[in-house]
C-alpha cells in the first residue's frame, strides 16, 4: 500500500479555512494539496502539504518544453451522499496515455489513486453540497530537471490540487465560434493528450471568439477544416434525427470520460449513438433543414452544456435549441444523478472516500 507522509502544518491549514458562498470554478483552492517527485528512474515519498507556492529554477524544462500533463476529475457530496469520485479509473488510464506521448514517466496506479483520495478525504468538508457542484480535482506532472537542451527531462513533479467549485458556465446555451482558419491538433501530433500545450494554442482563438462576443470554439480538422473535432476543453455532440451524433475518435481529439459516459448512458435510455466523421457544412444544413434539434458540450468541468447556435465570423449564426435541449438536460441528469449518488450506479463508476480530519 503507498505510504503518504502527512505534514504537520495540515491541520492548521485545514482549520483556517472556510468556504465563501461563492465559488466559480477553479479559483477557490482547497488549503492541502499532494506531491510526488520523480528522479534517479523512480518515484519518491507521497506527501500532502499545505496548498502553496511550488519553487523551481528558472531553467527547468517545463518552462521552456512545456513537458506538461494533467488530469480533471470531481469528488460529489450532495444530499448527504459522498463524497463519490467518478471514473477515477478512466482518468489514471488517460493520464498515463498522455504521459507516454510527452515522454514523461508512467504514474502506478496506487500512487494516483492514494494522492486523488488522500486530498479529497481530508479536504471533505469543502466538498460543495448544491447539485452541479463539486470538488474538481487536478492531478498534474511537469518537467523539473535545470537544464536548457532539448531532450525529455530525468525529473519530475506529480501534484493533486482541488476546488471547491460551482459551474464552469454561467446559466444560458453557449454561443460557438466556428474555426475555419487556426488549427488545434494534427495527426501524429499531441492531440489526444492532456497536456498543458493543447490548451496554450487554443487561447488565441479563445480571444477572438470572445472579441466576436461568442463563448466557445469549435474546432475542426487541422488538414481539411471540414471534420468537426472537439470544443478545447470540452468534446461536441449533436441530436441528429432523433439519434445523437459525435466525432469519431483520433488522435488529433481528446477522448472525454464525460464523452465515453454519456454514449453509454444514451445507448442505456435507447437512443441510437454515431461515432462518425461529422462534416461542419453538411451539419449546418442539417440544423437549417431541422434535422439536427439540439448540441451540447461535454467534459468533467462543463458536464453537459447546451448549445444555443454555431456562428461564422462573417456573423452568420445557425440557431438550435428547438427544443430547449431536451435530450442534453435529460442525459446531463442521468450523468449527475450518477455521480451525486442518487442513482443505481450499475457500471460501478462511482467510489466512495472515507471523510478524514485531524
Ligand atoms: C476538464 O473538463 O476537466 C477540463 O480539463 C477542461 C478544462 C477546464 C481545461
Amino acid at each position: 500500500m503507498t505510504h503518504i507522509r502527512i505534514d504537520a502544518a495540515i491541520g492548521p491549514a485545514l482549520k483556517n479555512f472556510s468556504l465563501p458562498e461563492n465559488l466559480g470554478f477553479g479559483s477557490v483552492m482547497s488549503p492541502i494539496m499532494a506531491s510526488c517527485t520523480y528522479e534517479n528512474g523512480k518515484w519518491g515519498e507521497l506527501e500532502l502539504i499545505p496548498y502553496g507556492p511550488i519553487s523551481m529554477f528558472p531553467n527547468a524544462k517545463v518552462l521552456h518544453y512545456a513537458q506538461e500533463i494533467f488530469e480533471g476529475m470531481k469528488a460529489y457530496r450532495v444530499g448527504g451522499l459522498g463524497p463519490f469520485i467518478f471514473r477515477p479509473d478512466e482518468n489514471h488510464l488517460r493520464f498515463n496515455r498522455s504521459a507516454e506521448r510527452m515522454a514523461m514517466p508512467h504514474i502506478p496506479i496506487e500512487l494516483f489513486m492514494k494522492a486523488c483520495f488522500e486530498v479529497t478525504a481530508y479536504s471533505s468538508d469543502f466538498v460543495p453540497r448544491r447539485s452541479g457542484e463539486s470538488l474538481y480535482l487536478r492531478p498534474f506532472m511537469f518537467a523539473t530537471e535545470e537544464a536548457l537542451g532539448i531532450k525529455p527531462s530525468e525529473k519530475f513533479r506529480f501534484m493533486v490540487i482541488a476546488s471547491p467549485s460551482g459551474s464552469y458556465f454561467s446559466a444560458g446555451g453557449l454561443s460557438v465560434l466556428i474555426e475555419r482558419h487556426g488549427a488545434r491538433a494534427f495527426p501524429g501530433g499531441t492531440g489526444y493528450a492532456k497536456a498543458g500545450g493543447n490548451y496554450a494554442a487554443s487561447l488565441l482563438a479563445a480571444i477572438k471568439t470572445k472579441q466576436l462576443g461568442l463563448v466557445q470554439t469549435l474546432w475542426l480538422d487541422g488538414r481539411d477544416k471540414k471534420y468537426i473535432e472537439e470544443m478545447s476543453g470540452m468534446n461536441f455532440f449533436a441530436v441528429v434525427n432523433g439519434e445523437l451524433h459525435t466525432p469519431e475518435i483520433n488522435d488529433t481529439i481528446l477522448e472525454g470520460i464525460t464523452r465515453k459516459s454519456i454514449i453509454t448512458l444514451a445507448r442505456d435510455a435507447g437512443l441510437k449513438v454515431v461515432e462518425r466523421k461529422m462534416d461542419i457544412d453538411d451539419f449546418i444544413s442539417d440544423i437549417k433543414k431541422g434535422v439536427c434539434t439540439e448540441a451540447f458540450a461535454c467534459g468533467t468541468a462543463a458536464i453537459i452544456a447546451p448549445i444555443d447556435y454555431l456562428a461564422e465570423e462573417t456573423g452568420e449564426r445557425y440557431p438550435l435549441l428547438h427544443q430547449e435541449g431536451k435530450i442534453a438536460l435529460q442525459l446531463r441528469e442521468s450523468l449527475l444523478s450518477i455521480q451525486e449518488g442518487r442513482a443505481e450506479d450499475k457500471y460501478m463508476w462511482v467510489s466512495m472516500v472515507e471523510p478524514k480530519s485531524l
